[in-house]
């Protein structure tokens, strides 16, 4: 069976590199010993070639990745070849802060996909909605992410591809503010039909799709026991380490 992927988003945190390395350390303790679960930590570029690690138990990721990966000129920008050479195997790619405030849009983050897959990175393509209210066709806006962050991306290469669903409303609140196992059920569906005509139907069965948005310790396991998620991503709760070990413990004990 394949393995649960808890991921961590740190996202601008911490603040230095001696808390970096803090928080690391704690989580590693407890990756090390599972054996069903894929431990992946993001943290800020700037920590990524002190964090490198040779231990298969937990892997590092990057928070975004420039879409030129050829040695040139782009003042302020990560690329591809810089990453791999940290010893980086996925990137988050889309995250909708990103997207609101660095004005990412579907086009660079088609962009990124098509560069970072194209370097063997795997890639946690993020989608969410800003909202469900009334007369926000939110199923149209997330179809358009998919359909226009893929568009062009060789299909033999979206067996790199996970998907992180994480509906923008549902981010950085507390528990009880997350979105339902239910309803995540219902989006993996939806995701994996929209994914169809990309991947070949094979792929759109089994693709990873992950769940995030308030998740921890207290509502970790009714998402990966009842949302058809083959994992989590996890952001605030990622930098407690004692939290995130808890939930990777979860992931390690659901079948
Ligand atoms: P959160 O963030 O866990 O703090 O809600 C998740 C994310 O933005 O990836």
């Amino acid at each position: 069976m394949a393995k649960k992927m808890i991921i961590a988003n740190w996202k601008m945190n911490p603040w230095s590199l001696k808390e970096a390395k803090e928080i690391f350390g704690g989580i590693k303790k407890t990756a090390v010993k599972l054996k069903k679960t894929e431990t992946v930590v993001c943290p800020p570029f700037i920590y990524l070639n002190e964090l490198k690690t040779k231990n298969k138990g937990i892997k590092t990721g990057a928070q975004d990745i420039f879409w030129d990966d050829r040695k040139t000129s782009y003042t302020g920008e990560i690329s591809a070849g810089m990453l791999k050479d940290a010893g980086v195997e996925y990137v988050i790619i889309g995250h909708s802060e990103r997207r609101e405030y660095l004005k990412e849009t579907n086009e660079t983050v088609n962009k990124k996909i098509k560069t970072a897959l194209k370097n063997g990175f795997q890639v946690i393509f993020c989608i969410g909605e800003r909202s469900r209210s009334d007369g926000e066709d939110y199923l149209t806006f997330v179809r358009e992410e998919i359909e226009e962050g893929l568009k062009g991306a060789p299909r033999k290469l979206l067996k790199n591809l996970i998907v992180a669903y994480e509906p923008i409303w549902a981010i950085g609140k507390k528990a009880s503010e997350a979105d339902t196992p239910e309803d995540v059920l219902q989006m993996v569906i939806y995701i994996r039909r929209i994914i169809l005509p990309f991947s070949g139907k094979d792929l759109a069965r089994q693709f990873p799709v992950l769940y995030g948005g308030s998740v921890n310790p207290e509502n970790a396991e009714s998402f990966l026991s009842g949302a058809g998620v083959q994992g989590l991503l996890i952001g605030h709760e990622s930098l407690i380490s004692d939290h995130f070990g808890k939930i990777l413990k979860i992931a390690e004990k659901i079948k």
